[in-house]
């Protein structure tokens, strides 16, 4: 019994890679809704407070303020005969057979909704924010099958770019699955059926480029080989581009496909290892305004169902498609590299040749595997899996940009992360959701600032600078390591970096590369900074436990009696590091000190003073105690 709980002591102690600090949110911006909404997607213009959420048979248009959310609902019913025939059918679920949203964009200040139709897809106009009209003198637009799936549970992944739709569907059934344009003025194209095999789609995103003529679309999805024996991986994780140029072939070669795409593979595991995580669910990519500079996170789950996340640089993957191999074709090529992003008019001749068609058409993919950044998945917990994530880039006080991602988790809480070249450190976890469901999906504003975060039950927003929980000393705000918050020198504040902050002023201080608060000079403070021991009675012959509430859980707590001849560790820590009596703890009488171990420094975070005396009963020791003590004996009580 007590081995059991060194134990899982130890396990909590030195796990440097849980989350610093653990947030418990109690009244966010939050809607609820009426039922579970199993399947949702978002739309959310940045700089706005509205976030429309696709659900089933409804759009929900919610409007966030700080003191709640306004909402607006407004039905999207399939007919009925759809619903009749899709159970008739016996559609891959029964509970599937309804018009759930799978799409909300916005094309040329014109919303396009797409929902499944109970199995036969189906495109709407959302009219100023409340009617959904049909599609109408809007240019050419695809079939509604190749913007949404047919059911819920098929993934589909949609992207505005250039005044164009991209529509990227999932392999299902009879359907080979596909990369299309799908609306908006250029020409509608398509990928060929043999360039994919049964891809399961991930996520999409624009890479800029200084010259407009070179913007690419990257899709990133796992294929999935039906024929593969039951000793082998049927997942590969791809990456696959377009240029937004591209204006499809000529008559006789890919006239009605795409002639700039090609795909690689991705590789997310450590170094060259057995442990592969080859089945990508969702991607999200952070690239500068103008530059191919960037990184993408993907999320990856292996056999076992177990999630990481990899990080590539964009740079690495954009030299792999322009410089690689092309697989099983071995001769140069004349003129442009098959491939490249070049107008189809433009004087070097684009793509048009058919030699140079010809190779896409045959050898779309190139030989180059790339690698994650690290050769690794990054450093996480591994007690909750992941379900969704989205990323931040942020300017800090030394002028350089940051990434933060925001994990979702299965058990529905929230880790933000601080991604540095050198490592992850995770600043915080959040527990915010009255229904422990997983995060389904989520939105982020960095122009305003806001996380959105959906499960099945209620959509929630967060600002993402919460600067003011970190405490109201530099060291803890120092310590804290978020980008969003800096300690402010003349106010004596820990708070979110303003707009515009002129890096030149020193206003604010932050140091986010390591753990490390020497820029608050607070050192000989700290060393003095004692507490005020709370007393306590013990009655005689009675056992008594000492809470330490935990704050950081990168610091090592310890006990300390008197004038720390010796120190004690926690009998039992989580939340409280608790001391009790274990060993040869005498802990009758004397000082009891708690101090916590952090960037090299020992704090004292509670004091107890021991009082022996036989007559007092336990009652009097809890009103002396106050509930923490109470709450900490009661959990120990339970093991
Ligand atoms: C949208 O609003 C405009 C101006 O208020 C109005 O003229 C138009 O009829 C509305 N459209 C629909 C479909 O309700
Ligand atoms: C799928 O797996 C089978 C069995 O290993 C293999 O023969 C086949 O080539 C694979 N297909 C592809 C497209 O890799
Ligand atoms: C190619 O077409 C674009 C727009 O379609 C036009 O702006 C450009 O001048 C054309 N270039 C040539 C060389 O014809
Ligand atoms: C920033 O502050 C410095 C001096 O404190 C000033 O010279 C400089 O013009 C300021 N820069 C901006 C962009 O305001
Ligand atoms: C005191 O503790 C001892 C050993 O734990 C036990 O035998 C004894 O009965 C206890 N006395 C009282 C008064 O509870
Ligand atoms: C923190 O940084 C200071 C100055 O760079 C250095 O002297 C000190 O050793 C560092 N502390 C830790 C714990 O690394």
């Amino acid at each position: 019994m007590k081995s059991a709980i060194l134990l899982c002591l130890f396990a909590t102690v030195f796990a440097g890679k849980s989350p610093r600090l653990k947030f418990v949110v109690h009244e966010p911006s939050r809607f609820h809704f009426n039922k579970p909404e199993n399947y949702i997607s978002m739309y959310h213009d940045e700089g706005s407070d509205t976030l429309y959420v696709g659900a089933q048979a409804m759009i929900y248009v919610l409007t966030f303020t700080d003191r709640g959310v306004r909402d607006l609902q407004i039905p999207a019913a399939s007919d009925q005969t759809a619903i009749d025939t899709c159970k008739a059918k016996a559609a891959p679920l029964e509970l599937e057979c309804d018009n759930f949203i799978t799409v909300i964009q916005k094309v040329n200040d014109k919303f396009i909704v797409c929902g499944t139709n109970a199995g036969s897809p189906r495109c709407w106009m959302l009219v100023n924010d409340t009617v959904l009209t049909d599609v109408q003198g809007v240019g050419q637009i695809a079939s509604p099958s190749d913007i949404s799936p047919p059911y819920p549970s098929q993934k589909s992944i949609s992207l505005p770019a250039d005044g164009s739709l991209y529509s990227a569907m999932s392999s299902v059934g009879g359907h080979a699955g596909s990369i299309r344009r799908t609306f908006g003025s250029q020409k509608l194209l398509k990928t060929e059926n043999v360039w994919l095999l049964n891809p399961q789609f991930a996520g999409a995103a624009i890479i800029p480029s200084p010259l407009k003529d070179k913007e690419e679309i990257y899709f990133f999805f796992s294929e999935f080989n039906k024929t593969a024996r039951v000793d082998e991986e049927p997942y590969r994780a791809r990456i696959g581009r377009v240029c937004t140029v591209d204006e499809g072939g000529v008559k006789a070669l890919l006239a009605e496909s795409w002639t700039t795409f090609m795909k690689a593979r991705m590789m997310c595991g450590a170094g060259n290892t057995q442990q592969q995580y080859n089945n990508l669910k969702q991607a999200v990519v952070l690239t500068a305004q103008d530059n191919r500079a960037g990184v993408l996170y993907g999320l990856f789950s292996n056999a076992w169902g177990r999630t990481v996340i990899c990080a590539y640089s964009i740079k690495e993957i954009d030299q792999a498609f322009s410089t690689s191999k092309l697989k099983g074709y071995s001769s140069s090529f004349m003129g442009n590299r098959p491939g490249m992003c070049v107008r189809k008019n433009s004087t070097a001749g684009g793509h048009n040749d058919m030699r140079t068609l010809g190779v896409i058409r045959y050898h779309p993919e190139i030989e180059n595997v790339i690698l994650p950044v690290g050769v690794a998945p990054l450093d996480l917990p591994t007690d909750d899996q992941i379900t969704h994530t989205v990323a931040d880039i942020v300017l800090a006080v030394n002028d350089e940009h940051y990434s933060v991602i925001y994990l979702g988790t299965e058990q529905g809480k929230l880790l933000k992360v601080l991604h540095t070249n050198e490592e992850v450190f995770i600043i915080s976890q959040y527990s915010m959701f009255h229904n422990k469901g997983p995060v389904l999906n989520m939105a982020i504003d960095s122009q305003k600032g806001h996380l959105y975060v959906g499960t099945a039950m209620e959509v929630q927003r967060l600002p993402v600078a919460d600067c003011s929980r970190y405490g109201d000393t530099c060291r803890e705000c120092i310590l804290s390591r978020d980008p969003y918050c800096g300690w402010d020198r003349a106010r004596r504040k820990c708070i979110a970096i303003p707009p515009g902050y002129n890096v030149t002023t020193g206003a604010l201080i932050q140091n986010l590369d390591y753990s490390n608060s020497s820029v608050c000079g607070e050192a000989a403070a700290l060393k003095q900074r004692r507490t005020s021991p709370k007393e306590v009675v013990v009655p005689y012959n009675t056992s008594i436990f000492l809470p330490c509430p935990v704050r950081s859980f990168h610091a090592t707590y310890r006990w300390e009696k008197d004038n720390c001849i010796k120190n004690y560790p926690c009998l039992f820590s989580g939340d409280f590091c608790v001391l009790g009596p274990l060993m040869d703890t005498p802990l009758k009488e004397g000082v009891f000190r708690c101090m916590a171990t952090e960037d090299g420094f020992k704090v004292e975070v509670i004091s107890f003073r021991l009082l022996n005396d036989g007559r007092l009963l336990a009652a009097s020791l809890a009103s002396t105690l106050g509930p923490s003590l109470l709450l900490a004996m009661a959990t120990l009580w339970l093991h």
